[in-house]
C-alpha cells in the first residue's frame, strides 16, 4: 500500500509518500512548485511526481480538522466551515486525485512526533515537540518505543497548550522586529548576535507568569505591541527573547529528561529550527535527532508514518524533485575557482528549509569579501553569516563540534569555529558557524567537498540554498536557468 502524507490548507503545504516497505520513495514543498513562498495549497504539479512513484492507497492528514476549527473559533479567528472533516480539505487540495484511496488523519503534534521518531535510529526515545499553534498543544512530551511486532507506540507524558506558545512568543518578537511572523524567525535568531541580551529578565518578568511550565500572562497569539520593550534597538530585543527562548526550551528539555523514558532525545516542531538553541541539548540527552523538515511541512512524512506504523527507511533528506544526471563536480570546482561563487541544481531536492548540496549556492569559504559577494547577490541583510559545509573527517579540525548529534548533517546546531578570522564568510560575530557535516555517503556534495580539498587543501565550502530572500528555493532546470540570468551566477546541474 503506498501512503500519501499531507500538510496543507494552512501554510507550507508539503506531502511525503512512503511504500509497503517503508520506503520514504518522495517528499516535496508546494512552494517549490507554485513560486510562492510558504504557499498553502498543494500545486497540482506536486501531486503529480507524487503520483510517479506508483499509485496512492491511503491519504493520511497531518491534523485532526476538527479540533483545529473549534482552537480558531475560541483563538477569534472564527470557523471555516469547509475545513471541518479530513474528506473536505482533501477534495479541496486533491482536486479528485486518488478517489478511491481511503484516508485518515492524526493529531498534529503526534504527526511531529512520528515524523522524528519513525525516521530516527532509536528503538526507544523521549520526543520532544515545540512549535507555535497547530490544534490545541503547542509543547508535548512523548516516550516513543516499538512494540515487539514493530509498530510504533506513543505514550504522552507532559503538554501545554494554546494560547502558551513558544512558537508564537517568537514569531510575536519577530513581527516587533520588523520581520515576517512564522516566516523570518531564522533573521530575528540571526540578529541576536548583535544585541545585548541583558534585558531577557525584565522581558520574563513582563511576560512569563511560570517557566516552569511555560505559562504566559499574555496570549502572543496578535502579536506584542510596537511600544513592548520600547526604547532598545530591534538587536537588543532580538538578543533578549533569543536568550529566554533558550532558558524555557532548556526548562522543556528538562523536564522531558526527568521523565527518564530515554536518553535519546527526538526533537521535532518549528522551533527546532532554531540551531542556536539546539547548541544545549546536549546538557539534557547523550544522543539527539531532529528530522531535517522538522516544521508542519515535514508532518506530512509524520502522518505517513502513522498509517504505515513502524520504522521508515531513512536514508538522507534528497526525496523531492529530480534534475536527473552526475552531479556536476567538474564544472562546479572549475566555476569556484574561476569565480569563487557557484550555484548548483542536480538531482533530487531537499526535503526541508536547508539546501544540503543539492540547491545550493557554493563559495571558496577563504577570505574577508566573499560574505558581502554572496549577500548582495541574494538580497539578504549584510550582517548575516552563511553555512559551511564540510567533510566530516575534517569537522574537529575546524569547529568544536557538539557531541551525540545525528543531524549534524542537517545543519541543526552551531558551534563555535576555531579559526573565525580565517573563515569570516561562514562565522556569525558571536563565533559560531552553522555545520553541515558530509560523511562518506556517495553523495554529489561528498564527491564535490573531497575533488576540493585535493585541489585547494580546503576541505569546506560555503553552502546557501539557491534562491534569493523572500523567494522559494530552486527546483528545476528551468529555475535554474531564470536563477542564473537574473542573478547573473553560473548553475550548474
Ligand atoms: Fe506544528
Amino acid at each position: 500500500m503506498n501512503i500519501l502524507g499531507i500538510s496543507a490548507g494552512f501554510h507550507d503545504a508539503a506531502v511525503s509518500v512512503v511504500n509497503t516497505q517503508g520506503d520514504i520513495v518522495f517528499a516535496g514543498h508546494s512552494e517549490r512548485y507554485s513560486k510562492h513562498k510558504n504557499d498553502a495549497d498543494i500545486h497540482q504539479d506536486l501531486i503529480w511526481d507524487a503520483c510517479n512513484t506508483g499509485g496512492v492507497d491511503h491519504m493520511a492528514y497531518y491534523e485532526t480538522p476538527w479540533k483545529k476549527q473549534l482552537r480558531q473559533l475560541y483563538s477569534g479567528q472564527g470557523i471555516e466551515w469547509n475545513k471541518l472533516t479530513t474528506g473536505q480539505i482533501l477534495q479541496q487540495q486533491l482536486k479528485g486525485f486518488f478517489p478511491s484511496a481511503s484516508h485518515s488523519c492524526y493529531g498534529h503534534h503526534l504527526s511531529h512526533a512520528a515524523s522524528g521518531f519513525q525516521t530516527s535510529p532509536y528503538d526507544r526515545a523521549t520526543v520532544v515537540v515545540i512549535d507555535a499553534i497547530g490544534e490545541w498543544d503547542t509543547i508535548t512530551i512523548w516516550g516513543a518505543e516499538y512494540d515487539k511486532t514493530g509498530r510504533a507506540k506513543y505514550k504522552r507524558l507532559w503538554s501545554q497548550q494554546y494560547p502558551h506558545s513558544l512558537g508564537l512568543f517568537y514569531s510575536a518578537i519577530t513581527k516587533r522586529v520588523g520581520l515576517h511572523p512564522l516566516d523570518e524567525e531564522y533573521i530575528t535568531m540571526g540578529m541576536a548576535a548583535y544585541g545585548d541580551d541583558h534585558y531577557h529578565e525584565l522581558m520574563e518578568a513582563v511576560l512569563i507568569s511560570d517557566p516552569g511550565t511555560i505559562e504566559f500572562k499574555q496570549n502572543l497569539h496578535a502579536g506584542v505591541s510596537d511600544t513592548f520593550m520600547g526604547g532598545l534597538d530591534h538587536v537588543d530585543i532580538a538578543a533578549a527573547a533569543q536568550r529566554l527562548l533558550q532558558r524555557l526550551i532548556g526548562n522543556v528539555m528538562r523536564r522531558a529528561r526527568d521523565f527518564k523514558w530515554s536518553t535519546n532525545l527526538v526533537y521535532q516542531g518549528g522551533v527546532a529550527l532554531n540551531c542556536l538553541a539546539n547548541r544545549q541539548l546536549g546538557r539534557f540527552f547523550d544522543d539527539i535527532w531532529i528530522m531535517p523538515c522538522p516544521g508542519d511541512a515535514g508532518s506530512s512524512l509524520g502522518a505517513a508514518a502513522l498509517a504505515y506504523g513502524r520504522r521508515l527507511h531513512w536514508n538522507n533528506a534528497y526525496l523531492g524533485y529530480n534534475i536527473p544526471g552526475a552531479y556536476p563536480v567538474d564544472d562546479i570546482v572549475r566555476g569556484l575557482l574561476h569565480d569563487r561563487i557557484v550555484g548548483v541544481a542536480s538531482g533530487r531536492a531537499e526535503f526541508g528549509p536547508r539546501a544540503l548540496g543539492n540547491r545550493s549556492l557554493l563559495a571558496d569559504p577563504r577570505g574577508t569579501e566573499i560574505k558581502g559577494q554572496v549577500n548582495a547577490i541574494k538580497r539578504r541583510q549584510k550582517f548575516r553569516p552563511f553555512a559551511p559545509v564540510i567533510l566530516a573527517e575534517h569537522a574537529d579540525e575546524y569547529f568544536n563540534m557538539p557531541s551525540g548529534w545525528h543531524s549534524h548533517n542537517y545543519m541543526q546546531s552551531v558551534a563555535h569555529c576555531r579559526e573565525p578570522d580565517l573563515y569570516p564568510a561562514i562565522c556569525h560575530v558571536d563565533g559560531t558557524s552553522r555545520v553541515q557535516t558530509v560523511g562518506r555517503d556517495g553523495s554529489g556534495i561528498r564527491q564535490l567537498l573531497e575533488y576540493w580539498n585535493s585541489i585547494t587543501g580546503c576541505p569546506m565550502l560555503l553552502n546557501t540554498s539557491l534562491n534569493i530572500r523572500g523567494e522559494p528555493m530552486v527546483n528545476d532546470r528551468k529555475d535554474a536557468d531564470r536563477f542564473e540570468m537574473l542573478y547573473g551566477v553560473t548553475v550548474c546541474s
